[in-house]
This record gives C-alpha cells, sequence and structure tokens, in this order.
C-alpha cells in the first residue's frame, strides 16, 4: 500500500517534470520561431495615421478579416478622427498585392461633374491658400471603391467594417490632439467658423472647440448605420445621395444624383517598375506614382549605400536627390486622365532609356535655371491620409484618400454629416482645360515594393505636394541608405516646391544646407511640413509598422 502510495508519487513527480520540461522545450521552440523582436509582429499589422484607427483596423484583422478588412474599418475610423484629411465625401486609390503577387489599383479618385462652372480654372489660386467653394467638389467615389475592393477581397461582412466607427461617431471621443491643433490654428478657425462646418467644430457660443471637448458626429453615424446596412447604393442611388445632392445645390455646387449614379472605380494593373533587386507597384496616372518611380529610378543610378550619407558625401547626395526632384516637377504637367488626354502620357518616366538620359543631366556640382528643367510655374497644396497594411496571409494594401485639402471644399453637408472634398483644385496649374467625368492628376501614390528575397514594403503618405517627397526619401533613407524604417521615415526631409525652391524641415542638417546654398539652390519660404508617412514591412518573417510621429501616428499589429 505504502510502496504503491510512494510509487504514485513519483508517477505524478516525473509527469509534472515532464510536463515542466514540455512547456520549455515549447517556450523555446516558439521563441525561435517567432525570433521578432519587440516592438515588432508576427502575424500582421495596420499603420493609420492615429493609433485609434491602426487599432481599430488591427482588431478587425484578429477577428478573420483581411487587410482589406482592415484597411476599410482603418480608413472609416480616420473620416471622424482625422476629418480634415478625408472621408466619405473624398476619393482613393488602393493598390493591393494579393498572395500570388499580383497587384491591382483600385481608385475611385473623384471625377469632374457632367455640369461645372465655366472656366473653373480662372478660380485657381495663385498662393499656398485653403481654396474652398463648391465649384471645386468632385464626384465622391469613397464609398464605392470601399465596396468594390471588399467584394474582391474581403473576409468580414459589411456591415462589421462600420461598428466602431459609428460607435466613436455616436458616442463621441476627446479631441485627437492633432486636430486640436490644428483647430487652434487661426485660419483654419475662420475657414470653420465661416462655414456650416460650425456645426461639427463649434461650441453653441461658436467659439472653435479645442483639446479637451468632446467630438461628435451623429449625423455621419446615422449615414454609416444606413450605409452599413443597405450597401454603398444607399449613397449612390438612394436617400443619403439625394440629401447630399440638396446640400451641395444649397451651397451653390452643380452635382446631380446622375453624377452619383454614374460614378465607376476604376481598376487595373498597377505599373511595376524594377530598381535593382527590388520592384516597385505603383498606381498609374492620373495617380503620382509615375513621379515617385521617376524619381527614385534616377537615384537608383547612383549607387546609394550608407556611406553616402558620410561627411561631404551627404551633400552629394542631396544634391542629386534635389536635382532629381526638380527635373520630376518639370514633368508635373504629363500626369494627367489617360482618357481625356491622348496625347500625354507619363509612359516616359518608367522608360529606363529615358531615367538615363535624364540622369546624365544631374550635376553634382551646381544648379541650373528652371528652365533647365523645363518647369512652368504651378502650386502646391496639402492634406490627405494614408493606410498600409499586411495581414497573416500575405494580402498588402497600400491606400491613399483625400478631400484633398484641410477639410476639403470647406462645405458640410448638414443632412448627411458628409464634408465634401476640393478635388478639382488639383487641376490647377497642371492643366489649362477640364472635362466631364476626368480624374484631376494627383500627387497621391499608395506603394508597395518587394524584394528578390521576399520582403515586402507597403508604404504611402500625405502632405500633398509634399507626397512625393515624403515617400521618395523614406524609401532612399530605407532601400539604399542603411536606415531602419522608423529613421527612414522620421529624417527631416528637404521639399523642392514647385517653383524649385528647397525648404528644409526642422532639424534638417545645417552643414547640408551651407553646401547646398553654395551650389547655387534658392532657399524657398515653405511654412507646413504635413509629409506624413505610414508603412508596414515584413523581413525574415517579422513584421515592423511606423506611423509617422509628425501626425502623431501609431501602428498597431499582433
Ligand atoms: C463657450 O462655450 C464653451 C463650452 O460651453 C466654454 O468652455 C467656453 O468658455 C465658452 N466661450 C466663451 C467665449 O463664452
Ligand atoms: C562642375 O563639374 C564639371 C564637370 O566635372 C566641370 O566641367 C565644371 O567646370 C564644374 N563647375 C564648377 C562650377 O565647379
Ligand atoms: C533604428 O535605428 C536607430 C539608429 O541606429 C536606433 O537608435 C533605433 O533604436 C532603431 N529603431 C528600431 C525600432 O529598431
Amino acid at each position: 500500500m505504502a510502496k504503491q502510495k510512494t510509487w504514485q508519487v513519483c508517477c505524478l513527480l516525473g509527469a509534472g517534470l515532464l510536463c515542466a520540461v514540455a512547456l520549455i522545450c515549447l517556450c523555446i521552440a516558439s521563441f525561435v520561431n517567432k525570433g521578432c523582436s519587440s516592438g515588432t509582429f508576427q502575424h500582421a499589422a495596420v499603420s493609420a495615421d492615429s493609433q485609434r484607427c491602426s487599432e481599430i483596423g488591427r482588431n478587425m484583422l484578429q477577428q478573420g478579416g483581411s487587410a482589406v478588412d482592415g484597411a476599410i474599418a482603418a480608413l472609416l475610423c480616420t473620416a471622424v478622427v482625422n476629418p480634415q484629411s478625408m472621408g466619405l465625401g473624398g476619393g482613393s486609390i488602393f493598390t493591393i498585392r494579393d498572395k500570388a503577387g499580383k497587384v491591382k489599383v483600385y481608385s475611385s479618385r473623384e471625377t469632374v461633374p457632367q455640369s461645372f462652372k465655366a472656366n473653373l480654372l480662372n478660380d485657381c489660386p495663385t498662393k499656398l491658400a485653403l481654396t474652398t467653394g463648391s465649384q471645386w467638389i468632385g464626384v465622391p467615389g469613397e464609398l464605392r471603391g470601399y465596396e468594390k475592393v471588399h467584394k474582391q477581397y474581403g473576409k468580414l461582412p459589411w456591415p462589421k467594417l462600420f461598428e466602431p466607427t459609428i460607435k466613436l461617431a455616436r458616442e463621441g471621443f476627446p479631441m485627437p490632439q492633432y486636430l486640436g491643433g490644428l483647430l487652434s490654428n487661426d485660419m483654419i478657425q475662420k475657414l470653420v467658423k465661416g462655414s456650416s462646418l460650425r456645426d461639427l467644430f463649434c461650441h453653441k457660443n461658436k467659439t472653435v472647440l479645442s483639446n479637451g471637448d468632446i467630438l461628435k458626429f451623429p449625423k455621419l453615424a446615422e449615414t454609416m448605420e444606413t450605409i452599413a446596412a443597405h450597401g454603398a447604393d444607399a449613397l449612390y442611388t438612394g436617400k443619403i445621395g439625394h440629401d447630399l445632392i440638396q446640400d451641395i445645390k444649397a451651397a451653390g455646387g452643380t452635382l446631380e444624383m446622375e453624377d452619383l449614379h454614374s460614378f465607376r472605380v476604376q481598376v487595373e494593373d498597377a505599373w511595376t517598375v524594377p530598381l535593382g533587386n527590388t520592384l516597385l507597384h505603383i498606381p498609374q496616372p492620373p495617380a503620382g506614382g509615375a513621379m515617385l518611380a521617376f524619381i527614385l529610378s534616377l537615384m537608383k543610378g547612383f549607387s546609394l549605400s550608407p556611406n553616402s550619407l558620410h561627411g561631404d558625401q551627404k551633400i552629394q547626395t542631396y544634391q542629386r536627390y534635389i536635382e532629381a526632384a526638380k527635373f520630376a516637377n518639370g514633368q508635373r504637367g504629363s500626369i494627367r486622365d489617360p482618357v481625356f488626354n491622348k496625347g500625354k502620357s507619363a509612359a516616359h518616366l518608367v522608360d529606363s532609356d529615358f531615367v538615363d538620359r535624364i540622369r546624365e543631366k544631374i550635376s553634382t556640382n551646381r544648379t541650373h535655371d528652371d528652365s533647365y528643367y523645363n518647369v512652368t510655374p504651378s502650386t502646391d497644396r496639402v492634406g490627405t491620409t494614408h493606410v498600409s497594411v499586411l495581414d497573416k496571409d500575405g494580402l498588402a494594401v497600400s491606400v491613399t484618400s483625400t478631400i484633398n485639402q484641410i477639410f476639403g471644399s470647406g462645405i458640410y453637408s448638414p443632412k448627411t454629416g458628409i464634408i465634401l472634398n476640393n478635388e478639382l483644385v488639383d487641376f490647377c496649374g497642371r492643366a489649362d482645360t477640364v472635362s466631364a467625368g476626368e480624374q484631376p492628376p494627383s500627387s497621391m501614390t499608395p506603394a508597395i515594393l518587394e524584394s528578390m528575397s521576399g520582403g515586402i514594403l507597403v508604404i504611402g503618405g500625405s502632405g500633398g505636394s509634399m507626397i512625393t517627397t515624403a515617400v521618395a526619401l523614406s524609401i532612399i533613407n530605407r532601400l539604399w541608405l542603411g536606415m531602419n524604417l522608423t529613421d527612414a521615415i522620421a529624417a527631416p526631409v528637404v521639399f523642392v516646391d514647385a517653383k524649385n525652391n528647397l525648404n528644409f524641415e526642422k532639424g534638417f542638417d545645417t552643414s547640408v544646407i551651407d553646401g547646398l546654398k553654395a551650389l547655387g539652390h534658392r532657399k524657398g519660404e515653405w511654412p507646413y511640413f504635413f509629409n506624413v508617412v505610414s508603412a508596414v514591412e515584413k523581413e525574415h518573417g517579422c513584421i515592423t509598422a511606423v506611423s509617422d510621429n509628425r501626425k502623431m501616428g501609431q501602428a498597431a499589429g499582433y
């Protein structure tokens, strides 16, 4: 009896020990399997321009959603957390790479309505300014875009994607710090107080909301609830559309129900451009992908390495970048909607012969007059958001979305809760005429890069004219100059504006600034560095996600 007890105890102890050993083994095994350092993710990640929206996107992925589900949920959230940047009244461009490696672009960028103001381009601003007014409203395609990509790649039910944002919009949430900062700016206060936006962003006593106040979007919550239940048709053929058109007309706009009815999402294969051991996938014109590819292809030929940032080589590296950006400015006119501009094509910008020819014209010891780069004066703009997502099955989504400038046209539709875009301003300085149905040219460039070794970088940015700068420099820093993704995005930029003046972000190396001035460059007075990049990268099985500190963003993953 006693012996049997001892035997049982031994057994138990033995089993316990075995269990412990097994557990330790499991731990080691999973550790070795993961091998991902802290701060990186094993399965999937979302990088939106706010922590709240990155997390909402991540939660969708954890509930079995695809990268497209995560991206849509994060965008819907961004429409309330950064309502100045994007929303249902705007448009977007998705670049999507599927598991098999096929890359497609879904563009729901706004179009010119059938009827539009005569001599519209006479109203173009001549300097950097918020350009408000109903004449600039393009047909909003945002929601048709979500519908299309969700049908193709979605795994969660459509209504589920709206749930967290409806709750936020209805119950309210503390004023996001970034938006609170914008709303304290004089120019923006003037816009908000002087327009229907005051319904959303002012107290009853007409003072503008600030940090510490609660932000609510009750009408938008209702609209989203209807769209969640009845689909995009509620906006494009149904009552929400009729209400929206009524509000636009009341504000003097020309959009008709027929414009909403006839809106179609454009689906095309992405353009793919080789950059050494890396393939760059970009959206075709009128998106800004060709500009990004042009600059990166020029820079690829200079065989950059981490040494290119050492000593005087750093001046040389930026000199080359700036010259490349000046040639890119000279090409701004070639980015037009190909359907409406038969003679114009941006295809040469991704043609290696043309790129090689231009690279030979880049001087290392001087700069040139604007005519050398074929630059005609135009204006710059600010705005937009970007979301990058990579899911556990390898679906990659890079989406840039916008209502164009801060608060778009400055017109809020009280019946629907939707803020309307001023996308038609994008023709200014880049076109002499516009056609009904045409998409305005854009700087937006949601990109996906893949390396021969299987690495993926999903990246894009916001900041209007600064998008190309922000994305190009981040990619150059990451790919060739030896920076990790965080540093690549955080590094101060030099923005070559539409007049070919150099504008240096705070913190830019002053010895390089002096070196560049000595080469003859002009300095500009660009006041706003709204350049913001969101990226997700997978390398050796581990995922890094970075959302730009400039907009106080934070990525999320698991
Ligand atoms: C306006 O109303 C808000 C909220 O009730 C209050 O905090 C603020 O002090 C008021 N401002 C003025 C100028 O009355
Ligand atoms: C710049 O370099 C070119 C080619 O090396 C040379 O011919 C030219 O004199 C140099 N110009 C200046 C201003 O140093
Ligand atoms: C990125 O690199 C910098 C400089 O080498 C380093 O200080 C930082 O910790 C790195 N960040 C990450 C997330 O690895």
